[in-house]
């Protein structure tokens, strides 16, 4: 099978590569840079052993000779693409938000840009394998989602489907690594400006908001409002993100453990850890894997979720592998342990 990668010089685009040229079912076709087109890819990435050359983006070429395209680029840069490569056949992995809010007013109001694809916004399938697995399996478009949204809705999702918390309480703390911004210069994500300091930004304002607002409400059946405080941290990859709710039942939090353990039963990157221990960024880092730590309280009817992940791999190139795998039909895993 070949693929090709559209933005292959970004963070997640560099991702990519680097797990699609050990996957033992997929050959990369091309990889596409607007910035270093001619240029080896490891002359930009000098640990990508592959002489790969970065082309000028052709979708003429591509459309003919890669059966899947993952398209990592900017939100907004990318939907015009994947349209077209969605009108001639491709399958497509898009990392980009453009296609995981299914209402283009929604789109509008937090990008800041009408959407362009608006049919194709109801094909997409959000791809976040342990909720929408079976629908991915006949996707032809996925919309790959967000960072902080996958480590928010993977630590939410038991509670919201089996009904264990009060919605309107819920609140998720979150920190994330800079590669979480991008490789692009920008004052903000400057050395000395984060380096031993700490800081929220984008509070209410983030535009992940939406994306995990719309999951976790298409799960309850019903809209629900979070409130989401996104940190940045002075460290190359990486998110945790802790998730305050309340019980609607304290009796029930003597079982939560299994409740997690049943919902993520046979999914081989969601990892529930014994009572009493919680996830560290350095043990998820390069790997594909969520870990999600659980406490409760009663005097509050408090629980406490926290959930961490790469925010390169299973927030973005690992879990677009995954999702591409699963519409191959492989196992979810092939290419990524
Ligand atoms: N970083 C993360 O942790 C993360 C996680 C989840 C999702 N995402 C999403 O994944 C996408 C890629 O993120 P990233 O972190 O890899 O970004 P990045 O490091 O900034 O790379 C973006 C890529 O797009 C190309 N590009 C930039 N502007 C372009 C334009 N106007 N037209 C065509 N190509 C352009 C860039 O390279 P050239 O100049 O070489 O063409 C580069 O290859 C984004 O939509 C992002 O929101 C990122």
């Amino acid at each position: 099978m070949q693929v090709s990668i559209v933005g292959a010089t970004g963070y997640t685009g560099a991702e990519l590569v680097k797990i699609l040229l050990h996957h033992p079912r997929v050959d990369i076709e091309c990889i596409t840079s607007q910035s270093f087109a001619g240029k080896r890819i490891r002359e930009v990435y000098p640990h990508l052993d592959t002489e790969l050359v970065c082309q000028k983006l052709d979708l003429n070429r591509i459309s003919l000779e890669s059966e899947v395209v993952f398209v990592a680029l900017p939100h907004s840069v990318s939907m015009n693409t994947v349209g077209e490569l969605c009108s001639r056949g491709k399958r497509v992995l898009d990392l980009s938000a453009d296609f995981r809010l299914t209402d283009p007013c929604l789109y509008e109001k937090w990008y800041g840009t009408s959407h362009t694809q608006k049919e194709l916004l109801k094909e997409a399938v959000y791809g976040l394998p342990e909720v929408h697995g079976d629908r991915i399996r006949g996707a032809s478009l996925v919309a790959n989602p967000g960072c902080y949204s996958t480590s928010a809705i993977l630590a939410l999702a038991p509670l919201l489907e089996n009904r264990l918390i009060e919605e309107e309480e819920i609140i998720i703390d979150a920190k994330s690594g800079v590669s979480g911004a991008g490789r692009g210069l920008t004052l903000d994500t400057h050395y000395p400006e984060i380096n031993e300091s700490l800081h929220p930004y984008a509070v209410n304002s983030h535009r992940h908001i939406p994306e995990i607002e719309h999951e976790i409400g298409r799960i309850r059946g019903k809209r629900i409002d979070v409130t989401f405080v996104p940190h940045l941290v002075p460290l190359n990859r990486g998110i945790i993100s802790t998730c305050y709710a309340r019980l609607k039942n304290f009796s029930q939090a003597t079982d939560i453990l299994n409740v997690y353990r049943n919902f993520y039963q046979g999914m081989p990157f969601v990892e529930i850890l014994p009572a009493g221990e919680f996830p560290r960024i350095k043990d998820v880092v390069y790997s594909n894997r969520c870990r999600i730590g659980i406490a409760t309280k009663e005097a509050t009817r408090r629980i406490i979720v926290v959930s961490s992940l790469d925010n390169l791999l299973k927030g973005a190139s690992g879990q677009a592998i995954q999702n591409m795998n699963l519409m191959l039909g492989l196992d979810e895993s092939t290419g990524l342990k």
